[in-house]
Parts: C-alpha cells; sequence; structure tokens
C-alpha cells in the first residue's frame, strides 16, 4: 500500500431545490461580485438561470454573466471571461453547468489572480498557479466529478490541443447539486456522463499494486451501481433515484477516494481520449468508450490478477471448468462491451464517428506522451509506439 493524502474540501449542498440556495452561499464564502458562467442553451432554456439570479439577487449581491461555453472548452472563452471578470472586479465565480462550465470557471479564476500573465501556460505545464478565485459549482449533469476535482481540462482550439491542470487551489468550495436538473439531459449525453463516472473509477482500479481492499470495495460498488442507474436512466430519464445514485457517484468517482493506497491511478485512457478530444472535438465520455476496449486488450496480460477481479466482481463474469485468468479477463472486457452497447456507447473510434489517418494516430500519440511528459499509464507504461498500436485495434 501507498502513502496517501486525502483531501476533498468542497462542501456538498444535495437534493431537490438545493439551487435556490446559491446566494447565501456564495454570500458565505465572501463573495460579492459574482461571475456567472454557463454553457449553451441549455441552462436557460430550463429556467435554471433565472432561479439563481433570483437567489443572488435575494442575498444582494452583484452579478454579470458570461455564456457560451462549448464542450471540450476553449481557451478563448477562458480569456474572455477574465477580461470581463477584471473590468467588473469579480471576486467569485459561480460555474451554471457541467465538466467544461467547471473547468472554464477554473481557468479564470486562476487566470484572474495573476491577469498579467497567460493563463494557457498553467495547461502547457510551464508554471504552477499562485491563486484561484473560489469558485462555486450549481451542477447540471453528472459526469467528469470536476465539481470535486483538482483538475480541469481546457482546448486550445487554434492548435487543437486538450490540455488538463490540476492544483487543490481549484477545487470548488461548494457544489450544489439538484439531481432533478440533470432530467433535460439527451441520453447520449447521460450515457457518456455515467461512461466517464467509470473510467474515473476505473482509472485507479488498474494499477499497479498499491491497492487496498477498503479502496477496492468503494471502487467496485461504485461500478456496480452506475452500471445499473445507467441501464435504468436509458428508458426511464426522469427515475429521481436513477439520477441521484449517478450524480452522486460522479463525485464520489473523480474526488480521489478511489485512488486511495495505489499509485495515482493509470489514466491512459483519459490521455489517449483528450487528444481525441483536441483533434476531432468528441464528447469525452463516449470518447473513452471508444478506445477503452482496445486499451484493456494490449494490457491486461501486465495486470492480470486486477482484471480477472474485474472480470469477476463487477462484470458478473463466472468461472468456470477449464477457464483461465486470461479467458475470465478478456470475458470481463466483452462484457463491458456489450454494457457500452447496452447503453448506446461506441466501442470503437467507427461507431464514434471519427477515423483518423495513419498519421493523425501519431500526432496523437506523441501528444498524449508530451501532455504528461513522459510514458502513460501504470497498469501497463505506454510509449508512443504503444498508443499508435491502440489507436489502430480502436479503429
Ligand atoms: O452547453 P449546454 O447547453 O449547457 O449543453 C451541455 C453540453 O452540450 C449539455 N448539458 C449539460 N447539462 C445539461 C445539458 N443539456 C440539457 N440539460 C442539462 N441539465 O451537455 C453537454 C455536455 O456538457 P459538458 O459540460 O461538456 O459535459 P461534461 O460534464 O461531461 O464535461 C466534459 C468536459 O469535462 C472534461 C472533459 O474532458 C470535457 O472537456 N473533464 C474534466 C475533468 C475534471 N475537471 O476533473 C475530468 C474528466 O475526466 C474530464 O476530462
Ligand atoms: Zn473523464
Amino acid at each position: 500500500m501507498f502513502n496517501f493524502e486525502f483531501y476533498a474540501p468542497t462542501r456538498v449542498i444535495f437534493g431537490k431545490e438545493t439551487e435556490t440556495r446559491a446566494g447565501e452561499l456564495v454570500k458565505e464564502y465572501g463573495g460579492t461580485r459574482v461571475l456567472i458562467h454557463f454553457g449553451g442553451k441549455s441552462a436557460e432554456r430550463s429556467g435554471l438561470l433565472d432561479r439563481v439570479k433570483a437567489s443572488l439577487d435575494a442575498a444582494g449581491i452583484f452579478h454579470v454573466e458570461l455564456g457560451g461555453v462549448v464542450p471540450n472548452p476553449h481557451i478563448g472563452k477562458v480569456y474572455e471571461g477574465i477580461e470581463l471578470a477584471k473590468v467588473n472586479n469579480i471576486d467569485f465565480i459561480l460555474a451554471v453547468g457541467g465538466g467544461s462550465v467547471i473547468d472554464s470557471s477554473k481557468a479564470i479564476a486562476y487566470g484572474m489572480t495573476e491577469p498579467d500573465k497567460d493563463v494557457w501556460e498553467l495547461y502547457a505545464h510551464e508554471r504552477q498557479a499562485k491563486g484561484c478565485l473560489p469558485i462555486g459549482v450549481i451542477l447540471t449533469i453528472a459526469a467528469a466529478g470536476s465539481e470535486m476535482s483538482n483538475s480541469s481540462v481546457i482546448t486550445n482550439e487554434k492548435t487543437g490541443t486538450k490540455r488538463d491542470y490540476g492544483n487543490n487551489m481549484g477545487r470548488p468550495k461548494f457544489a450544489i447539486m439538484n439531481p432533478e436538473l440533470t432530467t433535460t439531459l439527451p441520453d447520449y449525453q447521460t450515457e457518456s456522463g455515467c461512461t466517464d463516472i467509470m473510467m474515473h473509477t476505473m482509472e485507479r482500479y488498474f494499477t499497479q499494486g498499491g491497492n487496498m481492499e477498503v479502496t477496492d470495495e468503494i471502487a467496485e460498488g461504485i461500478l456496480r451501481t452506475v452500471m445499473k442507474y445507467a441501464e435504468i436512466l436509458h428508458t426511464d430519464p426522469t427515475n429521481y433515484e436513477a439520477r441521484a445514485e449517478v450524480m452522486w457517484a460522479s463525485s464520489l468517482a473523480h474526488n480521489d477516494l478511489t485512488g486511495c493506497g495505489n499509485d495515482g491511478g493509470d489514466f491512459a485512457s483519459h490521455m489517449i481520449e483528450h487528444e481525441m478530444g483536441g483533434m476531432f472535438d468528441v464528447t469525452h465520455g463516449a470518447g473513452l468508450a471508444a478506445v477503452w476496449p482496445s486499451w484493456a486488450r494490449y494490457v491486461y496480460k501486465e495486470d492480470l490478477p486486477r482484471f480477472v477481479r474485474y472480470a469477476e466482481k463487477v462484470m458478473g463474469v463466472t468461472r468456470t471448468e477449464g477457464l483461465s485468468d486470461e479467458d475470465v479477463a478478456l470475458a470481463g472486457i466483452e462484457a463491458m462491451e456489450a454494457f457500452y452497447h447496452r447503453i448506446g456507447m461506441p466501442v470503437n473510434m467507427t461507431e464514434l464517428g471519427i477515423s483518423p489517418t495513419e498519421e493523425q494516430m501519431q500526432t496523437m500519440a506523441e501528444g498524449a506522451v508530451r501532455a504528461v511528459g513522459g510514458p502513460l499509464g501504470s497498469a501497463k507504461k505506454l510509449e508512443v509506439e504503444d498508443i499508435v498500436k491502440i489507436y489502430q485495434m480502436a479503429k
């Protein structure tokens, strides 16, 4: 077991109508001049934005707003947010949306504390942040886990490069989570979200050593629960209990709880997908589903006991007479693919709707290694040529 530090300072306010507490909470955390940051039209259409503004007004808090954050959020919007925040002396950022809006908010919050420097330098891993404005979240999609994570992922739309930056200062002060807010999601986004939640757990599960029984049991519980409710939501999208289970799972999967005792996780599938997101603008969770089976088949022999345990304890594979460990591990991967198909997710890049050339695969593989500054992964260390092979297998 590895030593670990667990730090999850975000206060969670969970349940129906909790968004009405936004004003009171911002005030409690010292916010007096707020930038409300949101995405496309969903928060306006549902009336959520009006309810949030009413709550800030009731608390007597000044606010300006900036919408238009796109999935795989752009650095250009971050720069716009920093300018707007500077002009208005903003001291608190309120993110109303999903991972993309929260990540854009984190980038603005870092940028505001050093407005004379280019915030992209953090994402290019050229320097560390010195500060971060306080952030609050009103979550509208269960997926990225950014509401409790230290990480944010931004795309430089000019170069097609998607990069992440992690710092504990970026963890939101509070996260309001009302599962009812997620009932307006298109099915593809709901299921991409469920896939991402599972992947955040699996990235920390498929590692080399350092595993604790209690961590494994929590991880397996999260995975089985999300699988169950992802299928329910596929046919019953307004089911409150299912929305609630998945929403809480999104935070637990990425607040580092399932990484306690291991080596920090594999995260190769994420890095491989981020390159696809930067180059082809695919939906993050669906992109993960499209690469995971190929990644798993490429690495499973190097981490066989974990893949066997996963097959048996998560995917419900039963070991019949004569089956080897390798057979059981492969049956687990096949069962995962069958699950992805049942919830409408792709299991390769063709099904995802992209077909990168050999040259593009090489570029993405090099980008993934550059993003982490060396080989990817824990289950098996992956060099550029390994990643190219995984892209080729995922065609
Ligand atoms: O823009 P609007 O109109 O709001 O539409 C959004 C968007 O099109 C829509 N949506 C969100 N809530 C809705 C809704 N539509 C109807 N009703 C609602 N209640 O859903 C679409 C996707 O939104 P987005 O915020 O992009 O989703 P998600 O939460 O999956 O975030 C994805 C981003 O997070 C990054 C991903 O790479 C990607 O850029 N990640 C961030 C992480 C982190 N910060 O810790 C970790 C993750 O691994 C991930 O990389
Ligand atoms: Zn993810």
